[in-house]
């Protein structure tokens, strides 16, 4: 009897947690980055922030890597990280990974296309540019996943 309890007490804790906070998985991505890049340190750093564990590779041939992985030109930026199955673009923030881990959408990856500044590895001051996480699938269509104001 008291067993059921337990477990209808932990059901409904499990309902009042939000999306970032159920992944409990090692949040293990890989990030292909060329040697000279120091944004991508910077967001790599970032990322360890945020409770990631990563895999830094770095490559000379970070073009056939985005090829590999199917990220459209136009969606271009300078690292590009997997993890999930996914394809992370950019200097996109932590908490928008763990929010696409967790809805799982059928894409092939989020990006911040460019180098806005003001996004986690691109900061200048207090300067923030607007910029947007873009989702690509492989049939090019592309969706708004999250959106930055500029301050
Ligand atoms: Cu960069
Ligand atoms: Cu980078």
């Amino acid at each position: 009897m008291s067993k059921l309890f337990l477990i209808i007490g932990l059901l409904g804790a499990s309902f009042g947690i939000n999306a970032e906070e159920k992944i409990t998985d090692p949040l293990e991505i890989t990030v292909h980055r060329s040697p000279t890049c120091s944004c991508c340190s910077k967001w790599i750093a970032h990322l360890k922030e945020h409770d990631f564990k990563v895999n830094d590779v770095v490559t000379t041939e970070i073009l056939g890597i985005k090829a590999k992985y199917a990220v459209p030109k136009n969606m271009n930026s300078c690292h590009t990280a997997i993890i999930g199955g996914y394809a992370v673009e950019g200097h996109v923030p932590a908490q928008d990974i763990k929010k696409l881990l967790n809805l799982k959408p059928k894409v092939l990856g989020i990006s911040v296309p460019g180098m806005p500044v003001g996004t986690p590895g691109m900061e200048m001051g207090n300067k923030k540019d607007a910029f947007q996480v873009i989702s690509f699938d492989k049939d090019a269509q592309y969706k708004v996943f999250n959106s930055y104001e500029a301050k």
